[in-house]
């Protein structure tokens, strides 16, 4: 596969060998692989004449890339994109369910359906009539798009992401035990919820991509991407399902917050994988760079490592990166100790407990500035200093706090591949940050501590088998 590679191209992540991607789409186990679905342009790296492209794995770690799944077709309910959608097992037939685009769209999509023909899922046929044609009438939805297909109380159902004439957001859910036969069940959530303004605040006029998976302690999480004409961020909310007399299916609203506090992590998918027993979760990183940076390049966009989401007994989010990952890593590890700095590869894997205050330095511009990342188990804090790496996106280079349990110890794990940053705050938190390596920057780490360990590992690519 020929991939566009500069320095700040991600190398193990899932992402197209050039030009657009934005949501991954449809994770999905079969014929012993997990395959992964995503938003993309094959000409340009831009937003335009979104396909959907389609990237396997043996094992979460080694992914090969087979190129376009579903296309525009002419004339079709998704003539003008093929926005996203999941994938399900529809009975022994693998059948993506995705939002069909037409040249009119004002924000209205259809729900279409295609049918996967051969056992890779590298062809698929898309059928030309909508399931379900637009959203239910006599509610003045505005928005609509992005289905969802979930199993609760013996029956599947679909959450449909949807906004509203008068700037209220919602999850719209449907009854599609038959996936060609969908019935409406309802508003499982809006934004005029308590709860749900709390944890989602009050700015999103649209909840897109809406995502739903059953914890080990039998909640539900329901996550969204918050939308307000643009792409803010993305936020979650533990509760529990509850099937109405009227055939209705609501949520049951517990507590909440943001789901991942980086500020280039949007529209994740989730995959309840029923094999392994947890759910899995991608999400978008997006570009912040210049839009020259991005066309000189010729790619946008990544998607973040698998990861482990569950919660924690409160109803708090639990987080990890998945274990698989561990693959990726060189078979010999480097331990840093304060005091000398040691030279960081461009993709890296850092474990680092702190038990009293300890600060990392990762990458260091030559104007001085560093990147760091603070242990602070006092104040039970991990903070993300990025504040010599300019953004081209409007929210500023501030540091990132990452709140953990305050105690003896925190733990911290670092991937790093490219230009993409992923931050775990022991299994409590994470942040998706892009940093953008200039020519002149030292890529080096330095710690700074009484008592502090770190581990790392450069990111090796698959040994031949
Ligand atoms: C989220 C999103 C979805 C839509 C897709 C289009 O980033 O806007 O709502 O289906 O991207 O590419």
């Amino acid at each position: 596969m020929s991939r566009s590679t500069d320095a700040q191209s991600p190398r193990f992540r899932v992402r197209p060998p050039t030009n657009w991607m934005n949501d991954p789409n449809g994770p999905f186990r079969w014929g012993g692989r997990y395959h992964l679905f995503y938003q993309h342009n094959p000409d340009a790296p831009v937003h335009a004449n979104i396909h959907w492209g389609h990237a396997s794995s043996p094992d979460l770690a080694h992914w090969d890339d087979h190129g376009i799944a579903l296309r525009p077709i002419p004339g079709g309910p998704d003539e003008a994109g093929c926005w996203s959608g999941c994938v399900v097992d529809d009975g022994g037939v693998p059948t993506a369910v995705y939002s069909g685009i037409d040249h009119d769209h004002q924000g209205l999509s259809t729900i279409c359906l295609a049918v996967a023909e051969d056992d890779g899922l590298e062809e698929w046929k898309q059928l030309p009539v909508p399931v379900v044609a637009g959203p239910p009438p006599g509610m003045d939805v505005t928005m609509f798009r992005d289905p969802f297909v979930f199993r609760f109380a013996g029956r599947r159902w679909a959450l449909v992401g949807a906004g509203h004439a008068d700037g209220t957001p919602s999850v719209l859910v449907y009854d599609c035990e038959d996936l060609y036969a969908w019935r409406f069940a309802g508003v499982l959530l809006d934004g005029r919820d308590p709860a749900a303004a709390r944890a989602f605040g009050t700015r999103a006029i649209g909840w897109e991509c809406p995502q739903m998976w059953e914890t080990a302690r039998g909640d539900w999480v329901l996550a969204v991407a918050l939308w307000d004409g643009d792409p803010l961020n993305t936020a979650y909310l533990t509760g529990h399902l509850l099937e109405e007399g009227d055939g209705a299916l609501r949520f049951g609203v517990g507590t909440g917050g943001p789901l991942d506090l980086g500020r280039d992590f949007y529209a994740p998918s989730v995959l309840q994988d029923m094999e392994s027993g947890r759910a899995l979760l991608w999400g978008w990183s997006w570009e912040s760079r210049p839009r020259e940076g991005v066309d000189r390049a010729g790619w946008s966009g990544v998607l973040t490592a698998p990861r482990v989401v569950d919660t924690h007994e409160d109803g708090t989010l639990r987080v990890v990166p998945a274990a698989e990952l561990e693959l990726l890593r060189a078979a010999v590890p480097f331990t840093a100790t304060p005091g000398p700095h040691w030279p960081l590869p461009l993709s890296y894997d850092l474990l680092v407990t702190a038990r009293s205050a300890a600060t990392l330095s990762l990458l260091r511009a030559a104007s001085g500035g560093e990147l760091t990342v603070r242990l602070d188990p006092g104040s039970g804090t991990v903070t993300l200093n990025r504040t010599a790496w300019p953004r081209s996106r409007p929210d500023g280079t501030a540091p990132l706090v990452l709140p953990t349990p305050r105690g003896e110890t925190v733990t911290v794990r670092i991937l790093v591949d490219g230009s993409l940053l992923e931050l775990f705050a022991g299994d409590r938190a994470m942040a998706t940050e892009r940093v953008y390596r200039r020519d002149d920057d030292v890529p080096e780490l330095a710690v700074s501590g009484r008592d502090v360990e770190v581990t790392g590992w450069a990111l090796v690519p698959p040994s031949p088998a």
